[in-house]
């Protein structure tokens, strides 16, 4: 049953949730920062952290996967509030889509109207080598997964006078030109892509690959895009990143010299936290 009572009790989940945050921080985060893999530094940047465990949260989705503390984050980057969701959950873990973007919907409730997304993503573009930091312009929804369904929503025709919910973007150009700038103020390269989601957690054969790269997309992971949908739906503004740490099936050496992986992961990872705070410090 999809209907009436049960988005009735989708939100009296998220009030609870929303309830169980309050009684321990007050803090209004202005953006919400989903780390992917390596920028959990970051969260640790944060000034006057206060840290809230996913277990202390009702219907909070936890992370099974190694290395992901599930918790959200309040603190100050360079003088803005913000909220870092640490251990994000992936569909392979199991979750239904709705809950998969219950973080979403409760930072959104707890004040956020920006969010942004980072991942590690394999490299289908030929030019994306491991330590490209790539801005999501686009997405391409290759699990056909949504959270919002079930939720009672359904597409609407056009109505005259009406912005169309249809074309409002999923990423916001303006606040990605800026961040662009910054990178750029900064001296560190990035890229602009298209980012395709599969749903994992089985690795991409050669031949998904190919066809991807002919269906237009640059980067390849198993995250991000349910968050967005959510996110977009909500009307937030989002900014994606995603770090390239690996050729995608059949785009590099069968084989990388592990050092240097590891060692472009390190400088990435510095280059981007360092970009992270200078995009929040001019969001
Ligand atoms: N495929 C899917 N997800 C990923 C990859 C990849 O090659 N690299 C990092 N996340």
């Amino acid at each position: 049953m999809s209907d009436a009572s049960d988005s009735a009790s989708a939100d009296a989940r998220l009030q609870a949730a929303v309830e169980a945050i309050r009684q321990k921080v007050d803090l209004v985060p202005e953006i919400a920062l989903i780390l992917g893999s390596g920028l959990g530094d970051l969260a640790d940047a944060a000034e006057d952290a206060v840290h809230v465990e996913a277990a202390d949260i009702p219907a909070y989705p936890t992370s099974t996967v190694e290395g992901h503390h599930g918790r959200l984050v309040f603190g100050q980057i360079e003088g803005t509030t913000v909220v870092f969701v640490q251990g994000r959950v992936h569909a392979y873990e199991g979750y239904d889509m709705r809950r998969l973007a219950f973080p979403v919907r409760l930072v959104h409730a707890l004040g956020a109207d920006k969010l942004l997304v980072t991942n590690s993503a394999g490299g289908i573009h030929r030019d994306f080598h491991p330590g490209t930091l790539m801005f999501i312009t686009d997405h391409i929804n290759f699990a056909f997964a949504s959270p919002l369904a079930g939720s009672g929503y359904a597409p609407r025709s056009d109505v005259p006078g009406e912005r169309s919910e249809r074309h409002l973007p999923f990423y916001d150009t303006a606040w990605t030109e800026r961040a662009q700038s910054v990178a750029r103020s900064m001296g560190i390269a990035t890229r602009e892509g298209t980012y395709i989601w599969v749903q994992g957690p089985s690795y991409e054969t050669k031949a998904e690959i190919r066809a991807f790269e002919k269906l237009g997309a640059d980067a390849v992971g198993m995250s991000t895009v349910p968050e967005v949908i959510q996110a977009q739906h909500l009307g937030m503004s989002v900014l994606g990143v995603s770090t390239i740490t690996n050729p995608a099936a059949g785009m590099g050496a069968e084989s990388l010299d592990h050092d240097e992986v590891l060692e472009v992961g390190r400088q990435v990872r510095e280059d981007l936290t360092e970009l992270v705070r200078g995009i929040v410090r001019e969001a």
